[in-house]
């Protein structure tokens, strides 16, 4: 049984609702791609979620790439945006679990890992394709 605070904290992380995104038409292509942020939102090192088509999606930046990864934990779902990015490793808020945000991968066990999005930065506006 998990200590009392534990639990609520566990619960309140898991228990994120998917946002619904924007959907108007001229945000969403045919071809997949799908508006998520203005460029200028997402800093070098940092880290954001955004809500394409309501879709929990990660976007962060390093290097100057602008990376896309699912935005729930493959351990038990917390939010990744609550954990903090050291280089291209998202280390999750809840247990610390980590993943390269390049690739999605588990680093502890290349056999589990995120989603990964491809994102692609047009008129200023960066874009994921959910395919
Ligand atoms: S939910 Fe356990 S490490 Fe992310």
């Amino acid at each position: 049984m998990l200590p009392e605070g534990y639990r609520r904290k566990l619960l309140m992380t898991t228990d994120e609702p998917e946002l619904p995104g924007k959907m108007e038409g001229a945000d969403i292509h045919s071809d997949g791609w799908t508006y998520a942020l203005n460029d200028v939102e997402l800093h070098e090192g940092q880290m954001t979620p955004v809500y394409p088509r309501g879709l929990n999606v990660l976007l962060a930046r390093v290097g100057g790439t602008v990376y896309g990864v699912s935005g729930k934990c493959a351990h038990m779902a917390c939010p990744l945006s609550a954990g903090r990015l050291e280089g291209f490793t998202i280390i999750c808020s809840c247990h610390d679990w980590r993943f390269d945000v390049r690739t999605g991968r588990f680093l502890d066990a290349q056999e589990l890992g995120l989603a990964v999005y491809a994102t692609k930065l047009e008129s200023g506006k960066l874009y994921v394709n959910l395919g």
